[in-house]
């Protein structure tokens, strides 16, 4: 079954412990948190604050998504804020193994992000270190765009490589996701997807939910 990640980013933040409950109420899989600097990314939003707020609100995993530069410096943060799991993008680590060692020292799960303009080869070196790979679809900096179709045949191709190489990273899509994308992102190998907009612009939350993961199926 298609694992359904949550983006907060969509969520009303003046009630955001019981949006993140609505949604764990509605089958969400994991709650997804995305962290941007100003700089790697053209927006501001959350810290590890935030994520140690959030944890005792939910039972759920925390998939903590950094879009930060230099993220070695608040790895220990986001771990101790309580993350399951922490993503950190190839664009912004030029010493990728260490950095995904680092947020292992920490007992947590690490993945990899690459954005829609970078070539999956790029974190081929990587897929055997890493518990996750999460492929944008959409340029980061905000929720509420459209689903970049150019990365199909690259979540085919980071399928591929982990059936050849016998390896059991999660591969998990970011942006855009909706009723109208998820099957073409399943079809092509992806686990786990992540959703803003279109599940907390939706009344029903469990609705939209189960919607997405059905057409994905
Ligand atoms: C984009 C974020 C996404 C975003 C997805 O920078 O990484 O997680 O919240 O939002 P939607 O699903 O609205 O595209
Ligand atoms: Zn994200």
């Amino acid at each position: 079954m298609t694992k359904i990640a949550p983006s907060i980013l969509a969520s009303d933040f003046s009630k955001l412990g019981e949006e993140i409950k609505d949604v764990e109420r509605g089958g969400a899989d994991y709650i997804h948190v995305d962290v941007m600097d100003g700089h790697f990314v053209p927006n501001i939003t959350i810290g590890p604050l935030i994520v140690d707020h959030i944890r005792p609100v939910t039972d759920l995993p925390l998939d903590v998504h950094l879009m930060i530069e230099n993220p070695d410096q608040y790895i220990e943060a986001f771990a101790k804020a309580g993350s399951d799991i922490i993503t950190v993008h190839q664009e912004a680590c030029p010493h990728l193994h260490r950095t995904i060692q680092l947020i292992k020292s920490h007992g947590v799960k690490a993945g990899v992000v690459i954005n829609p303009a970078t070539p999956a080869e790029t974190i081929r070196p990587i897929l055997q270190d890493v518990d996750l790979v999460l492929l944008m679809t959409v340029n980061p900096g905000f929720g509420g765009q459209s689903f970049i179709h150019s990365v199909v045949p690259k979540i085919e191709q980071i399928s591929q490589w982990r059936e050849e190489e016998g390896l059991s990273f999660e591969i998990e899509i970011d942006g855009g996701v909706k009723v109208e994308t998820a099957k073409l992102c399943t079809a092509a190998g992806a686990d786990v997807l992540v959703a803003g907009s279109a599940i907390f612009n939706q009344e029903d939350r469990k609705k939209a939910i189960e919607e997405i993961r059905q057409s994905s199926e």
